[in-house]
């Protein structure tokens, strides 16, 4: 696990790996704050009252920006914490990291579609679920170098017609892109804490874990989650481990049933990720995982084994595996995808 969401790590020690290694390039206001937070005892002995679970960055900058701070320089947000620090410290007792990217559909689709359908999907820790409506967003694929129509774009609307939200991916290498939408008819999610699209609460949340700067995120955002509010899709609230044989059993006969999930196993210990991995095995699924290299037991090893990107691989990047075979490579918020062919 990364420093900054390692509670065994000292607070001013996770808020500098968390300024240099996520923010640096992503954030510059995150950067800055959690920077300067690193650099100052009284506010890291104020963050030291929660639980150390409690301490990250991202769930203490959220919380903060949920009530109301401003995002700018560093001695003004110090002085807005402690103002408010009572009211940021409940906001973070009862409120997790879980940011929904809908963009993640973007990397997901073209597995999907390669499968025979028509599909029962079900995502584990799916958040709000925004990652459960892949067929009912409009796709934009622009096709960069090493793809056969390279410079080219590649649209894909659903069956209806062109939707509301449209997810921006750049391609590399042989992406089988899609001619038509996944048959979805069945779809349902677990989370540990399902949060609820029809709860303006819990949109403004959502809202609050995307980084200031990122404003493209927040308008797809309050775009995806009007799409979702057109339909109610459960999910189960509970572990994914506990509750993942019971959901599939309950999936339509005659469909194939996938299970996905994107930036989820981290939050999981190493047995309960060992004990998921086995339970993909056994069960009647496709798998399909879209996680941090190191997350999914074995697929970083089959990647060794895979076509090499004719470019480094950036730290940061997620693997796309299905049934733990790596096939592609994925910009973690789905703003890019490189398939290994
Ligand atoms: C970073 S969010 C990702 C949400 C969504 N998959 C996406 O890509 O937009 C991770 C989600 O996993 C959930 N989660 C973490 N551990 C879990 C577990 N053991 N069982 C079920 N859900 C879990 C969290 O509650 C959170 O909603």
């Amino acid at each position: 696990m990364r420093a900054s969401t390692d509670p065994g790590v000292a607070t001013a020690e996770r808020y500098r790996a968390f300024a240099e290694v996520e923010a640096r390039g992503m954030s510059a206001c995150y950067e800055r704050w959690a920077a300067g937070i690193a650099a100052d005892p009284a506010t890291v002995a104020l963050i030291d009252q929660l639980p150390a679970v409690k301490r990250q960055p991202n769930l203490v900058f959220s919380a903060a920006r949920l009530l109301g701070a401003v995002a700018g320089e560093y001695p003004a947000f110090a002085a807005w914490l402690r103002e408010h620090w009572a009211l940021v410290a409940v906001t973070c007792l009862t409120h997790a990291t879980q940011t929904n990217e809908p963009g993640r559909c973007a990397v997901l689709l073209p597995a999907l579609a390669a499968l025979a359908g028509p599909l029962a999907i079900i995502e584990v820790g799916a958040s709000a679920g925004l990652c459960l409506h892949p067929d009912r967003y409009s796709y934009r694929y622009r096709l960069a170098g090493g793809s056969e129509s390279a410079g080219g774009e590649w649209m894909l609307h659903p069956t209806d017609g062109p939707s509301p939200v449209v997810l921006d991916c750049n391609v590399t290498g042989p992406v089988p892109l899609p001619e038509r939408m996944p048959d979805i008819v069945w779809r349902a999610g677990i989370d540990l804490h399902p949060l609820d699209v029809h709860s303006d609460a819990d949109v403004a949340w959502l809202e609050a874990l995307i980084w200031p700067e990122h404003d493209d995120r927040r308008s797809r955002l309050r775009a995806a989650v009007a799409v979702a509010r057109q339909e109610t899709v459960e999910i189960v609230p509970g572990d994914l481990g506990d509750q993942i044989e019971a959901l599939v059993a309950r999936a339509p006969a005659g469909a194939t049933v996938v299970v996905f999930h994107t930036a989820v196993l981290a939050y999981l210990n190493e047995q309960d990720r060992n004990r998921f991995a086995a339970q993909m095995t056994r069960l009647p699924v496709s798998w399909l995982s879209n996680e941090g290299q190191s997350v999914v037991p074995g697929v970083l090893d089959r990647l060794a084994e895979a076509p090499a990107p004719s470019h480094p691989i950036p730290a940061s990047a997620f693997i796309l595996a299905l049934d733990g075979e790596p096939i592609a490579l994925t910009q973690p918020h789905g703003r890019s995808l490189h398939w290994l062919g």
